[in-house]
């Protein structure tokens, strides 16, 4: 049964990342071990390479295959974890100690009810479309599985678990990210490959593959796990943010983000080109266009972004196979409290 504290303690980070207060106070020591609370030796009866992502839901039958440990996490919370994950997890964190970098799992596995309440609560709080780009659709998040996990720093014995505290450390994550392979895990949400991942960039979220060569192969090109899979292709992507005065790089490439994502769950189709289509889009006949289609946000402003695209000859869209598709239009509503909606997509 999932309990709310449990659901409130998943919430509170990317809560607070996106502006709002904290609601947990941090501050327990690095030296504090954590230990499961149920041994088992038994091996999991499933596929450790499994995709689950926008297109691929949890495989069926998984959770009648799956074993698993609860740990308590420096800040008293209760992780449930693949069972060879979380001993290949546990080396990893030893290796880092040697390094001077402190880790703990912040969560690990979660239910379906857990991640529905989860995708609610931010959809109520961000929009339907700012929740995509951080949150998996129940039943589709990789977080079912067991082998993805959630990590956190501790730093000069400090719990540092909020997203946005913990982004601020891209050197800690760096030497993270450089001993996952060696422990079969990989880094699951690339900065830049949104457009394949479907979600923003995130250092923490790793995933444990039961396999050090194969890790080391996708860690060493820059791959993803869908690239490494062949569900998707790695073709070179061209962005280009122009000139604007109206938005500054980083509201653009917050909304480009927002686009890839969606973009993401075009089963089939590969991103090659994705530009702003400047300020001249910026129009009060457009502005009022698109908040004729979203009565529940206001906009201030309102953006274009283009895009050119593959659709494979296999494509399970609605999109012609095999074709190329060129200035495919994607318009965002930019609100007074600064975020993005993403209001209308097409030709
Ligand atoms: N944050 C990842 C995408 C999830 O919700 O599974
Ligand atoms: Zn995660």
């Amino acid at each position: 049964m999932i309990c709310k504290q449990q659901i409130v303690k998943i919430l509170i980070p990317a809560i607070v990342a996106a502006g709002l207060c904290a609601c947990r106070t941090a501050g327990t020591s690095a030296e504090k071990t954590a230990e499961p609370t149920m041994e088992t030796t038994a091996e999991s009866g499933i596929n450790y390479m499994a995709l689950v992502n926008k297109l691929n839901k949890l495989p069926d039958n998984w959770e009648e295959q799956l074993e698993t440990v609860h740990m308590t996490n420096s800040m008293g919370d209760d992780v449930e974890v693949e069972t060879k994950a979380y001993d290949a997890y546990l080396k990893l964190k030893e290796d880092l100690e040697k390094e001077g970098v402190y880790v703990d799992l912040d969560n690990a596995r979660r239910s379906v009810e857990t991640q529905q309440k989860i995708m609610d609560d931010f959809t109520k709080e961000y929009g339907a479309d700012y929740a995509a780009k951080i949150v998996a659709e129940p039943g589709y998040s990789e977080h079912h599985t067991g082998l993805t996990l959630d990590l956190y720093l501790i730093i000069d014995g400090k719990d540092v678990y909020l997203n946005e505290d913990m982004m601020q450390y891209p050197e800690i994550w760096s030497k993270i990210h450089a001993k996952l392979a060696d422990y079969g895990f990989i880094l699951r949400y690339l900065d830049g490959k949104e457009h394949i991942t479907g979600y923003a960039y995130e250092p923490w979220h790793i995933r444990y593959i039961d396999d050090v060569d194969i890790a080391k192969k996708i860690m060493e090109s820059g791959q993803t796990l869908e690239e490494y899979l062949g569900t998707a292709k790695s073709t070179e992507l061209t962005v280009d943010l122009g000139t604007s005065y109206l938005f500054t790089e980083e509201e653009l490439t917050e909304a480009m983000i927002q686009v890839k994502c969606k973009f993401a769950a075009f089963d089939g189709c590969e991103l090659s080109r994705l530009s702003y289509a400047g300020d001249v889009c910026n129009t009060a006949e457009n502005l009022e266009w698109i908040s004729s289609m979203d009565e529940n946000n206001e906009y201030v402003k309102v953006a274009e972004f283009l895009t050119d695209f593959h659709v494979s000859e296999d494509s399970k869209t609605t999109f012609n196979p095999g074709q190329d598709y060129k200035d495919y239009q994607w318009w965002l509503g930019y609100t007074k409290d600064g975020s993005w909606q993403l209001v209308s997509w097409g030709y």
